[in-house]
């Protein structure tokens, strides 16, 4: 728990930088990394970036892998994550393209395409550090309330209240809102060695009482948490009201 949202942030940074330097990656042996959207990483990537630009890290041998992705927003929406993730984090490091992993909502095959994206991720030999946020309905990635705890990579329909919440980047209408997105799953997220999960502000402090204090329940997805033996909550004081 930190007393303010940079103050998390750049302690979720130094974490992510703490980590990569100690695996030394190589090209032969990259460092597998999994990316959350969302305004509670911003912090975090602003805080990598600058510790890019002055040499603490690099992220040239780093293999990342996305969280999610809406279905049939084009790529180049603004809202779109591949944007939000080329805007706030990959144009401004140096991770090379090929790279960067992000589900393709707009493929001709969603199915294949998760079933794909699973692969890819065990093909690397796994992920070693998963980083996500929380709804405040406690999802994690698009892990909606009653999605299996054991899921894996699929296409998810957004609740109203997921589409309420994310209305303020589509004009806050949440029509706008698309009504499907491709996710990776709880069990994709629980495979991985470590997971640290952002959480921020006043309005998550139900989610945060139920991933800590409440039962592991795929009600609230994030609380799957609980059960991995390298999982940390990073959070600010003012998500921490209920606990
Ligand atoms: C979206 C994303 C989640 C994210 C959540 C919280 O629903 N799919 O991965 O954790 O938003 O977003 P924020 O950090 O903006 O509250």
């Amino acid at each position: 728990i930190e007393p303010t949202y940079q103050l998390m942030s750049q302690w979720a940074a130094n974490h992510v930088i703490g980590l990569i330097n100690a695996a030394s990656p190589t090209a032969e042996k990259p460092f597998i990394i999994g990316l959350p959207t969302g305004s509670s990483p911003l912090g975090m990537y602003k805080a990598l970036i600058k510790a890019y630009e002055e040499g603490i890290v690099s992220f040239r041998n780093v293999v990342t892998f996305n969280m999610d992705e809406y279905v049939s927003l084009p790529e180049t929406h603004p809202e779109s994550y591949h944007s939000f993730m080329y805007e706030n984090f990959f144009n401004h490091i140096d991770c090379p393209k090929e790279n960067i992993h992000i589900l393709n909502g707009n493929a001709d095959d969603l199915d294949a395409e998760c079933r794909n994206y699973e692969k890819m991720i065990l093909g690397y030999g796994g992920i070693d550090l998963f980083i996500g946020g929380i709804g405040a309905d406690g999802h994690i990635a698009f892990n909606e309330p009653g999605s299996s705890l054991s899921s894996r990579t699929r296409m998810k329909t957004l609740t109203s209240d997921t589409r309420i919440a994310n209305s303020r980047f589509f004009g806050g209408d949440p029509a706008n809102v698309p009504q499907y997105a491709l996710t990776v799953g709880v069990g994709t997220v629980m495979d991985a060695r470590e997971v640290m999960v952002l959480c921020c502000g006043h309005n998550k402090t139900h989610a945060l009482q139920a991933a800590i204090e409440g039962p592991v329940t795929h009600m609230w997805t994030v609380s799957a948490l609980q059960m991995h033996p390298h999982g940390i909550i990073v959070c600010d004081d003012a998500s921490c009201d209920e606990l």
